[in-house]
């Protein structure tokens, strides 16, 4: 065994992960010989096919570098001068991407939410603003699924949420960044087109590098998905065929095209196929499940539901965080309340969750 051992996989985050063997296996696969720059390589055909077999015959794959970079090309695609896009307080867009929505010229209303997730009503509420000439139009509705509390919209909210934002003539992003976890908790690879593209999402950041990629994500448009009420207002569908038109252009000027565009490609080639990508999310889900099932009798800690997905957000004084932090790093997630996140990933392992819940148990009992 090399000098990363067991012990050293963390609870910090899904980031702090390896790079699984069959996606390394591809990256020496795409570095034998030339490729055509760009895209028009052969890995990012077979990874264009791939999402277009998982998502529907029509779907457009826009591979980028990053997660915060996928996410503003997508709302650049979306938006034009004096846009707006709806997301929920807790949203990686509003909290971590360092104001760089705002940069490209989209202004973030963030409203509140305690389990980090947006409402048909907050839809109605801002959509109060479409037509005044002195406010910023809303235009788009970003979901994260999973959210940045660990929790999940059902397919039936996301419907919902789609149909409202369509009747206002907004468009639906989803910030699919942990979108394997999502999957695999509600149903596996036959649920994901009826979260997203069947529910009406226009838009989906689907994630890679959590999930054992090196980096990379996909930006996915969805335009045979469009389901949409044929009303009055309905410029929804115009705007979302328009964003498509845009989207090459938009990443580009947003720096997310990747000229070497097979390493990421070939990345994603590797995890879609055999749907690799739900099993790793699905395995990182049971090791939140285990050490959920290892620790949540310590009341302190304040767990009083099974983790949805990969995150569990005990409560623990700064204190005792500082001693379990020489066992293993983990993020304050609201320091306010004490509460911190522990987060699993693709490559926990059930020696780890047990060494981790020891500690918890020494630490904090
Ligand atoms: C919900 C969410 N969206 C997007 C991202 C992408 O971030 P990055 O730009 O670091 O890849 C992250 C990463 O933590 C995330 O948690």
């Amino acid at each position: 065994m090399s000098s990363q051992s067991t012990t050293s996989r963390s609870f910090a985050s899904d980031n702090f992960a390896g790079v699984h063997p069959a996606v390394m296996e591809n990256l020496q696969l795409a570095n034998l010989g030339h490729a055509i720059a760009y895209g028009g390589d052969g890995f990012t055909a077979e990874a264009e096919a791939q999402f277009e077999r998982i998502f529907g015959v029509g779907t457009k794959a826009f591979f980028v570098f990053g997660g915060t970079g996928g996410n503003v090309f997508a709302l650049s695609s979306l938006c034009g001068p004096g846009d707006a896009v709806l997301c929920s307080q807790w949203s990686h867009l509003h909290i971590d991407e360092t104001g760089a929505p705002e940069r490209a010229g989209i202004k973030l209303l963030a409203v509140p939410s305690v389990d980090a997730k947006v409402t048909p009503q907050d839809i109605e509420r801002v959509s109060g603003d479409l037509g005044v000439m002195h406010h910023a139009q809303p235009r788009v509705v970003s979901l994260t699924q999973p959210t940045e509390l660990g929790t999940l919209y059902t397919a039936a909210e996301i419907e919902q949420l789609c149909i409202c934002a369509h009747e206002h003539g907004l468009l639906v992003h989803m910030d699919g960044a942990r979108i394997a976890n999502a999957t695999a908790a509600l149903g596996g690879i036959s649920s994901v087109r009826e979260f997203t593209v069947d529910a009406g999402v226009d838009v989906l950041t689907f994630g890679g590098t959590k999930n054992g990629l090196m980096y990379g994500e996909a930006v996915l448009y969805f335009p045979q998905g469009a389901r949409r009420p044929q009303t009055y207002k309905d410029f929804s569908l115009e705007n979302a065929q328009r964003a498509l038109r845009y989207a090459p252009y938009a990443r580009k000027q947003t720096t997310q095209l990747p000229s070497k565009m097979r390493f990421v490609s070939a990345q994603f080639a590797a995890v879609l196929n055999n749907d690799l990508w739900v099993q790793l999310g699905a395995s990182a889900n049971g090791a939140a499940a285990s050490l959920f099932n290892a620790v949540h009798s310590i009341p302190t800690l304040e767990l009083p539901h099974a983790p949805a997905v990969n995150s569990l957000y005990p409560t623990i004084s700064p204190a005792h965080a500082e001693q379990l932090r020489e066992v293993s790093f983990f993020w304050d997630w609201e320091p306010a309340r004490h509460r911190v996140r522990w987060m699993t990933s693709w490559d926990t392992e059930l020696i780890d969750v047990d060494a981790f819940a020891e500690a918890v148990y020494r630490v904090v009992t």
